[in-house]
This record gives C-alpha cells, sequence and structure tokens, in this order.
C-alpha cells in the first residue's frame, strides 16, 4: 500500500475536499444513494448517522445562536447569552465530540481494523483526524469558556463564533468522511 503525508492538502481534515478515492479504490467504494435500500443501514450504520447529525445540529445551532446574539446590543449580551444557553452549548458540543472520539479511537476504529485490515490508511487517517480535531477542541474549550462567567461582551461572542465556524466546517468533514469509511465496510461484510 502506497504510503501517504496526512499532512497534505488533499488528505488532512482542514483541507481536503472528500475521504481520497486512492485510500478507498478497491476497497469500499461509498455510494450513499444505495444505503437506504440496505437491511443491514439501520442497524449499527443508521446509530452512527444519528450521532453524528445531533453534532452536526449542536454545532449549526450555535454558530446561528451566537450570529444571533450579535445582533443585539451590548447591553443585553450576557442576558441573552443565558436565555439562549448559548453560555453553555459549545462546552457541552466540545464535551461531547470529546467523549463521541475517545469511544471511537478505543473500541470502533480498533474493531473495524481488526475487522477489516484493508483499511489501514483509512483508519490512519480517521485517527489523525481524532488527533487535529482534538486541538482543535481544546483550543474551543478555552475560547467557549470566556461566554460562562460574567460580563460577557460581543468581542468575545464574535472570538466565539468565529471559532464555532471553524469547528462546524472540520467536524462536518470529519463525520461525512467517517461514515464513508465505515458504513460501506459494514454494509458490504453483513449485506
Ligand atoms: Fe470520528
Ligand atoms: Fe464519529
Amino acid at each position: 500500500m502506497t504510503p501517504y503525508d496526512y499532512n497534505a492538502r488533499q488528505y488532512h481534515v482542514a483541507t481536503r475536499d472528500m475521504v481520497s478515492t486512492e485510500l478507498l479504490q478497491g476497497i469500499f467504494p461509498a455510494d450513499r444513494a444505495t444505503w437506504d435500500d440496505d437491511p443491514q443501514f439501520l442497524g449499527w450504520p443508521a446509530h452512527l448517522q444519528r450521532l453524528h447529525a445531533a453534532i452536526s445540529e449542536a454545532s449549526a445551532r450555535l454558530v446561528g445562536g451566537l450570529e444571533a446574539v450579535l445582533d443585539e446590543p451590548e447591553g443585553s449580551v450576557q442576558e441573552v447569552m443565558g436565555l439562549s444557553g448559548m453560555n453553555r452549548l459549545g462546552l457541552d458540543l466540545v464535551g461531547h465530540v470529546h467523549a463521541h472520539h475517545s469511544f471511537e479511537d478505543s473500541n470502533v476504529l480498533p474493531g473495524f481494523l481488526d475487522r477489516f485490515p484493508q483499511l489501514v490508511q483509512a483508519i490512519d487517517l480517521l485517527e489523525n483526524d481524532h488527533s487535529y480535531l482534538d486541538q482543535a477542541l481544546d483550543q474551543s474549550e478555552l475560547v467557549f469558556a470566556r461566554l460562562n462567567g460574567e460580563g460577557t461582551s460581543k468581542v468575545a461572542v464574535a472570538e466565539a463564533l468565529k471559532q464555532a465556524e471553524a469547528l462546524k466546517k472540520i467536524l462536518h468533514r470529519h463525520t461525512y468522511d467517517e461514515e464513508d469509511i465505515l458504513i460501506p465496510a459494514v454494509l458490504s461484510a453483513y449485506g
């Protein structure tokens, strides 16, 4: 198998457009149009997609909520942040995604590697994503924690919005590609 450089633009989660077909070609090409017709899809694959949908929904809600707070007058920011739950949603999202990734790292990905050794490079890509995302989540935690105290300002909200937008983009890329790598393998093995 050809080695690949995770940090190259076409592989890195922050810059790639899709999971590289070089990593999947000849293994399990992803054809999402056929997933719904597969009876196996209703088991673990649908569960994984629901977990990912909850992550996407929360990160989109965070971006939309912080944008709405920025439309409020400076004097109302603190109150609106509390009433809308935007003072906690970012930290909740960070905790939730950390837990999701650590379960995948300790259980899901090693299990897939045992069962589908052909996916070694694609799974390595996902593990690299997790370690990059962990750093992004730690950075996000620092920024989002500033929304949780007294005296939250629009400057802090604007900074959190920028962080939330970046996080939403890489979380979407990772979860979508993770499905493209893992779900076809399950459908192909048990279908
Ligand atoms: Fe993941
Ligand atoms: Fe995941």
